[in-house]
Order: C-alpha cells, then sequence, then structure tokens
C-alpha cells in the first residue's frame, strides 16, 4: 500500500527547498515547521505502517560529515560512496558534490526513495537508492562507507556500529557523524573533526549540537 502512495508529491506538499544551516551550498526538501509535519505524518504514516519522517530534517551527525566532505574533497574524489541511513539523502548528495564517482544512498524508510531523488535533483547529482537493510548482509564493495546520526536507538547503534567496524575490518574507510547520542561509543573512536551544528529544539535538546565526524582508528 505505502509502496502505491504518490511520495514525491507528498514530500513536495509538506516540505520547502532550503539549505541546511551547516552546508549552505546544498539545497534539500526539508520540513520548514516541524511539528505539524512531524505529528501529521506520525498520524498518517503511522496508519501505513511507516517510520516518523527522518527523511524531513538534516540531522546534526548527517550535516557533520556532509560538511567534511565537501571540505575534505580529497577524501572522497573518485569513491564509491555507500550513505546507509540515509534519510533525505545530504550524505551521498555531498559526497557527489565534492566528486565522488557514485554513491548509493539505503535507507529502510520507502519514503526516502523520492526524498533523495528529488533532492539530489535539486543539487544537480545523481544518487542510487537502495532500500534493501544492508545491514542484514557483509557490508557492500565499496571505498567510503558513511553513517551519520544512527545511534539514537540501542539495537540500531549496535547493530550498525558492528556492521561498520566488519568494513573497517577489511579495508574499507568508514566515517561516522554523530551528536553526542546516548548509544554512540565514542570511545572507541577517532574524531576528525567537530561542528557546532544548528538544529531546532523542537528536535533537539539544543539549539547547537557539538557534531562529530569520526573514524575507526588505524591500527599501527
Ligand atoms: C536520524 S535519521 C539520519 C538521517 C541522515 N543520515 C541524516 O543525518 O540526516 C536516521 C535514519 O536511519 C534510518 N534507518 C533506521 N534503520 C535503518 C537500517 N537498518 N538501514 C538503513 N537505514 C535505517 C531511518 O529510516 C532514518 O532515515
Amino acid at each position: 500500500m505505502a509502496a502505491e502512495r504518490d511520495w514525491r508529491s507528498f514530500i513536495l506538499e509538506h516540505t520547502r527547498l532550503q539549505a541546511p544551516p551547516h552546508t549552505p551550498e546544498l539545497k534539500l526538501h526539508l520540513a520548514s515547521e516541524i511539528t505539524p509535519i512531524w505529528r501529521m505524518t506520525e498520524e498518517e504514516l503511522g496508519e501505513l505502517g511507516l517510520p516518523p519522517p527522518f527523511w524531513a530534517f538534516a540531522w546534526a551527525g548527517g550535516q557533520a560529515v556532509a560538511r567534511w566532505l565537501l571540505d575534505h574533497p580529497e577524501a572522497v574524489r573518485g569513491a564509491r560512496v555507500v550513505d546507509v541511513a540515509t534519510g533525505s539523502g545530504l550524505v551521498a548528495i555531498a559526497a557527489m558534490t565534492a566528486g565522488a564517482q557514485s554513491a548509493l544512498a539505503a535507507d529502510i524508510d520507502p519514503v526516502c526513495e523520492a526524498a533523495v531523488a528529488l533532492n539530489a535533483a535539486a543539487n544537480g547529482v545523481q544518487v542510487a537508492f537502495t532500500g534493501r537493510d544492508l545491514l542484514e548482509t557483509p557490508p557492500p564493495d565499496c571505498d567510503l562507507l558513511i553513517a551519520a546520526d544512527v545511534c539514537y536507538e540501542r539495537p540500531l547503534a549496535e547493530r550498525v556500529m558492528a556492521w561498520l567496524e566488519q568494513a573497517h575490518g577489511r579495508g574499507v574507510r568508514v566515517l561516522i557523524g554523530d551528536p553526542g547520542r546516548t548509544y554512540f561509543p565514542r570511545q572507541r573512536l577517532q574524531r576528525l573533526a567537530e561542528y557546532r551544528v544548528a538544529t531546532s529544539r523542537e528536535l533537539e535538546d539544543a539549539e547547537v549540537k557539538r557534531t562529530g565526524v569520526y573514524a575507526f582508528p588505524v591500527a599501527r
């Protein structure tokens, strides 16, 4: 039933094309007023058995990694990138803007496919999408694997971090964006950068979240 809906129109109706505060060079279809879309979609999407509209926001973790990619094009140029738990597609779009060879955006929320397509088109880049749960199989063959803002729930955080560590163990470069979520295993990671990302009190506990970009330490 959910797949039959015209998610493109739904997104266009309930969002506005705007720049996330930390990546002013990118534009995304994002909720302009947070509470109404969250409430409305909770009811409407809940009836369809779909999760809340994470895709309608540029989360602090995603904004931080996107900023880092845009400022470090040498780290992404020519790379095959996978952005797992992509939401709006922000990180995948930043990777393509910074010169990646390809980007695959993955998210289990089926609405994300239309959101990523609209957002990629708004920025003039191509991003592939999969709705498959990539965490169920070994990490895909790629050069750079990125997960932003995925540690807000314990089961997901544990699953995704183990999976990312597996990829790191196989030599894939892994980047993680996190604004100090409860289940983020900070002590196991090396921080590459920290940003002060403007967010909304309607979504977060602070107007500005100190948000890090992390990698697994490389064994010497
Ligand atoms: C807080 S949002 C972060 C979105 C984006 N990375 C950002 O920073 O703006 C978390 C996202 O994780 C997705 N998600 C949850 N479990 C997932 C899974 N097993 N595989 C892929 N995505 C998943 C949700 O659907 C949601 O879009």
